[in-house]
């Protein structure tokens, strides 16, 4: 039997970009959200345009109270949301906070406090001031350090009594891969050279670390982790090439969990940069702030495992979460084809126990599918989402071997507990959700809230504390 322990954290997560809407409202800035109405498939648009479904999202701005309503009938004991940076200092470089964005906040973090729900907040989550893309091309630039630790504090300081728990930069090792989404770099990947990419991830590592620092000086109780995107890597072969290519794959990832949890660059990041000409430019101080100023756990989104070959011809190439790889031929796939893995789930939290011996949290896991709403036996409109039940059935079935093997893990927060627009594809029709929202990719629908038929199941799940699975 799976036992999970007491004072688990169960919840779900969210982004505020992909689903408050209310872009441009109560003095919010634009983010680099805004002009990606196709999610990091294309380029970006000059100016927000009408097809960008994140513009109004699901409306949580204005809806938020029946919402947290329904993550309470649930159960949850704590929700991720991230705060739009934007909303907070609309361009980002401004000296002064905009009242009415921290004051939406107070209010959503009351409303689930009211639950004795505790929010889990990002601090930045795909939704960097556009304004910062643009003059400054985002975190590339020095600058950025300072305006993020203006912003960290001015919210650590207004909520210091309302959150506890906080996550710096949601997967901040997507920045290789979307540098736009996750860097809020405005030059085209293609243009990017990798010192400039480099030099942008130490920026993010330094200001992580001045963060935690502000943060524990304002309220020592405060949890601050870092946020990576999981993946583990396997070799498509026993072959120890392939093995090699899974490690380096892997060390792409580890790099950015090493340093929050070690505080400083590992060997195998030095000598990348050695053999790629990059040299960082570390200004005096940095490498000891990011020594001293390491998190207090690990969270990490997990959606899929990878496979990799030193040699990748002859293999096929499949979809994945920002990051891919090659088709694992022992896995099924979602529509979308992301590779459906819940023992990797389990070997991720092992290996980052193993490494860390650090308490570890699953802020974000679920299945993106198409939903189709339908009446039930009593003429109520649900989702049969029985498919969404068995992913996430098998997955916190392989959470509980974890914790039966001995890993330190404070909760579960599902991604899309709510319905709402896809990151990767900015679709509406790639849904996560417990909740169902009537809105269509073409931006039609009534935005009224069904619940699914998983929704009674991670109600029990909650209630039985995983003994229902
Ligand atoms: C993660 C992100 O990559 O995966 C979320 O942190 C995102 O923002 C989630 O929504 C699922 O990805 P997608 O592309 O299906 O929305």
């Amino acid at each position: 039997m799976i036992v999970f322990p007491e004072n688990f954290l169960w919840g779900g997560a969210t982004a505020a970009n992909q689903y408050e809407g209310a872009y441009n409202e109560d003095g919010k800035g634009l983010s680099v959200q805004d002009v990606m109405p196709n999610g990091i498939m294309t380029p970006r648009t000059e100016e927000p345009t009408e097809d960008n479904l994140k513009l109004k999202g699901i409306d949580f701005y204005h809806r938020y109270k029946d919402d947290v309503k329904l993550f309470a009938e649930m159960g949850f004991k704590v929700y991720r949301t991230s705060i739009a940076w934007s909303r907070i200092f609309p361009k980002g470089d401004e000296t002064e906070p905009n009242e009415a964005g921290l004051q939406f906040y107070d209010d959503l973090f009351d409303e689930l406090l009211k639950y004795g729900i505790e929010p889990l907040v990002t601090l930045s989550h795909y939704e960097t001031p556009l304004h910062l893309a643009e003059a400054y091309d985002g975190w590339t630039n020095h600058q950025l350090i300072e305006f993020y630790g203006r912003y960290s504090r001015t919210v650590f300081e207004r909520y210091k009594d309302k959150v506890k728990y906080w996550l710096t930069f949601n997967e901040i090792n997507s920045i290789f891969n979307a540098p736009l989404m996750s860097g809020g770099i405005n030059t085209p990947k293609e243009e990017l050279s990798q010192q400039d990419l480099w030099q942008a991830v130490h920026h993010e590592l330094v200001a992580s670390a001045l963060a935690t620092k502000i943060g524990k000086e304002i309220n020592p109780d405060f949890q601050i982790g870092c946020m990576v995107l999981a993946m583990p890597a396997y070799p498509m072969t026993p072959n120890p090439k392939d093995v090699l290519a899974a490690r380096h794959f892997e060390n792409e990832n580890y790099l950015f969990s090493d340093i929050h949890v070690r505080g400083e660059y590992p060997g195998y990041a030095k000598r990348y940069m050695r053999e790629h000409g990059i040299e960082l430019a570390i200004a005096d101080g940095e490498l000891e702030l990011m020594k001293e100023h390491t998190v207090d756990f690990i969270s990490f989104s997990y959606y899929m495992s990878t496979t990799q070959a030193h040699n990748p011809e002859g293999y096929s190439s499949g979809e994945g979460n920002i990051m891919g790889g090659l088709i694992n031929p022992h896995l099924d796939a979602s529509e979308w084809g992301w590779q459906i893995d819940p023992i990797g789930l389990r070997i991720v939290l092992n290996d980052f126990w193993n490494r860390y011996q650090k308490p570890l949290f699953i802020v974000e896991n679920g299945l993106g599918a198409k939903d189709e709403l339908v009446e039930d036996e009593n003429g109520n409109l649900t989702v049969m989402d029985q498919y969404r039940i068995d992913y996430m059935n098998d997955h916190l079935y392989q959470v509980g071997e974890a914790i039966a093997d001995g890993v330190e893990l404070m909760g579960y927060t599902s991604w899309g507990c709510i319905d709402l627009v896809s990151a990767s594809t900015a679709q509406m029709s790639k849904r996560y959700g417990f909740i169902y929202v009537d809105r269509n990719d073409d931006g039609s629908g009534s935005l009224e809230r069904y619940k699914k038929q998983s929704f009674g199941w991670y109600k029990d799940v909650i209630a039985t504390n995983g003994a229902s699975l």
